[in-house]
């Protein structure tokens, strides 16, 4: 590299930069010989420039620029100047360097994969090759993106007084409800670290201690499974404000979504951001996070059905039980194998039928409509604005099966027939979420967000006679039909706390065990306190419209938490394990 000290970017140059001399290093992305001219397309992190050696050249260059391949790596010296024919496709395609001198400074390999935005190579190859995979613009974009968001966040929480603390990663149990990824300890035989599922119980701490407003941008950890919008190590943008209540903590976080999407995107979002219960959203949805994009919402027919003769309807008619539809506008296009395909779809959701009513040209077509009397068929249609053209999907259940089988079909019609463009962003606050919610398996309640949410209230007299009716000061951000971010008020009054431990069905020894350190705490002098932590990766999808959560994370982790270019996890040695006091069973 003697003599080279690179002067200038490859995605730089433009018309301006003509008869300048610069220096540019970079990967060569293609190489085409054509005899007496050779073409190199050189990339940087900034973009390409097409550097030419031609017959002007020296005799001995012109042999070394034979020799360059794909993903070399190279230093160019030259003048810049204007292309004989232009390219449009690239900022810098009305230029091109007349090579003066070059120096190979690495060869490489024919890479595995191709190193090509849009080029369809298997996952499985672009992880286990991650690094030739950054190497692709749009990666590389995603990464900036992702940078700069982070730094929009930090910018604008530091302008309202907050401070960013660290927390540690080898710690006891979080209560946010995933499994732990836990640590075997070597000095403390037998015993265990878990890593942290969030900061939680540290952050209330740093209110205890008086810091007023905390935020981090931090990994955490759950080993759950795994989706299209989940990680095992992801990373949130957590913080924490003293002497606040609910629309405090959502004034604050709406300057800072402002401020991401005017910076981020050049959007204006509207302001207030607007508010729904959790009651509201599931009737209207069937789902905590509405897509507010598009309509196509719930419409309960209960009433219509409650004395029809057809028994699948009928017997819903009982408190928790409903029946509910939504209609698609258009849908009488859809054919019998397309509705079938939705029955499945909703079976997956526990549905046991899928019924559905086409209006049609000739009038009403339906497999239910021998079971109802035309007075009710036509009350379905009044109810739920059917016109001609369009189909009525229903089920019948348990209001929890009925709420996820057409939130989540709502939601995919939508996707299959493009309902909505991904430049479009709804956001809306969800709030009065259920403090407590029922665990089939366990057969007891539990916390919907963590025990340490603070009821609503007006509802702190039920927690004992009707702990199921109790609203939560819990809040979620949901944007485009994903959780964004959601957080809570926490209970500061111990009181409360042992109440709210009791309801929980925790004895005093296991809330102490469990959370003792931070109870012990409380007992000092605590401020009222609230938080909230946004899922950074998904808000990155988001921004960037990446569906693939891995596409946004420099090195993810598989659908089965596994690393494939580095192999984590692996086996360790015999004298590993002894060290740490472990034996494989
Ligand atoms: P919560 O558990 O809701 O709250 O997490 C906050 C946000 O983190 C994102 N998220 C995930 N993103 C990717 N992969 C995962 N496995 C994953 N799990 C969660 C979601 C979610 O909204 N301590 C509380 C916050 C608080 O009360 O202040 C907490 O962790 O976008
Ligand atoms: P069956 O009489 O069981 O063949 O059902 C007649 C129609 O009702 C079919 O289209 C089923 O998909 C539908 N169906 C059955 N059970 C339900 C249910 N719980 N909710 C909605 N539709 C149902």
């Amino acid at each position: 590299m003697k003599n080279f000290k690179r002067n200038e970017m490859c995605g730089n140059l433009r018309e301006k930069d003509i008869d300048r001399e610069v220096i540019l290093m970079g990967w060569i992305q293609r190489a085409r010989n054509l005899g007496s001219i050779i073409f190199v397309d050189l990339r940087d992190t900034t973009g390409f420039s097409q550097i030419v050696f031609d017959d002007t050249v020296s005799e001995s260059m012109f042999k070394e620029a034979e020799k360059l391949r794909s993903e070399y790596v190279i230093a160019v010296k030259g003048k810049v100047r204007a292309r004989s024919s232009v390219n449009e496709e690239i900022p810098t395609g009305k230029v091109e360097v007349l090579a003066g001198e070059l120096s190979i400074l690495n060869e490489a390999e024919t890479p595995p994969i191709y190193i090509k935005d849009g080029d369809n190579v298997d996952e499985a190859m672009r992880l286990k090759y991650r690094y030739l995979d950054l190497r692709k613009p749009s990666m590389q974009n995603t990464l900036k993106l992702r940078a700069k968001v982070a730094s929009v966040f930090r910018r604008t929480l530091e302008e309202e007084r907050f401070i960013e603390i660290e927390t540690p990663f080898l710690g006891k149990p979080t209560p946010e409800g995933a499994r732990d990824y836990l640590v075997p300890s070597r000095l403390s035989e037998g015993k265990f670290y878990a890593l942290p599922q969030s900061p939680q119980l540290f952050k209330q701490l740093l209110m205890v201690s008086g810091m007023d407003r905390y935020f981090q941008i931090v990994k955490c950890f759950r080993d759950e499974d795994l989706r299209a919008n989940r990680q095992p190590e992801f990373t949130q943008v957590d913080l924490e404000m003293s002497f606040v209540d609910v629309d405090d903590v959502i004034e604050l976080n709406e300057k800072v979504l402002k401020a991401i999407f005017k910076e981020i995107k050049g959007i204006d979002i509207e302001m207030p951001i607007q508010r729904m219960t959790y009651k509201e959203s599931m009737d209207r949805f069937g789902v905590d996070k509405p897509d507010l994009r598009f309509g196509m919402e719930l419409v309960n027919i209960t009433e219509i059905v409650k004395d029809a003769e057809f028994k699948v309807f009928s017997s819903q008619a009982v408190e928790g039980s409903s029946v509910r539809a939504i209609c698609v506008e258009g849908g009488e296009s859809f054919s019998r194998k397309d509705i079938d395909k939705l029955e499945a779809f909703v079976k997956t959701y526990g549905a046991k039928g899928l019924a559905w009513i086409k209006i049609t040209e000739e009038g009403v077509n339906s497999p239910i409509a021998k079971f109802l009397k035309e007075e009710e068929i036509s009350a379905i249609v009044d109810k739920t604005s059917a016109k001609k053209g369009d189909l009525i999907l229903i089920v019948a259940d348990k209001d929890n099966v009925v709420f996820d089988s057409l939130g989540n079909l709502r939601n995919k019609i939508a996707k299959d027939n493009n309902l909505y463009s991904n430049d479009d962003y709804k956001l809306v606050w969800i709030l009065e979420f259920p403090l407590f919610e029922y665990d089939e398996e366990e057969e007891r309640l539990v916390a919907k967000h963590h025990p340490f949410t603070h009821p609503m209230d007006e509802d702190i007299e039920l927690l004992e006679s009707q702990p199921e009716k109790v609203r939560a000061k819990a809040y979620d951000i949901v944007i485009n039909g994903e959780e964004m971010g959601g957080g809570s008020i926490r209970i500061s009054n111990s009181k409360l706390q042992e109440r709210m431990f009791k309801a929980l069905g925790f004895t005093q020894e296991e809330a102490m065990d469990k959370f003792g350190f931070l109870i012990e705490a409380f007992k000092y002098g605590t401020p009222p306190h609230g938080g909230l932590a946004y899922g950074f990766d998904r808000m990155i999808m988001t921004l960037a419209g990446i569906e693939n959560i891995r596409d946004v994370i420099a090195f993810p982790k598989t659908q089965s938490a596994t690393c494939l270019m580095t192999s984590a996890p692996t086996e360790v040695t015999e004298a590993q394990l002894e060290e740490i006091h472990m034996k494989i069973r």
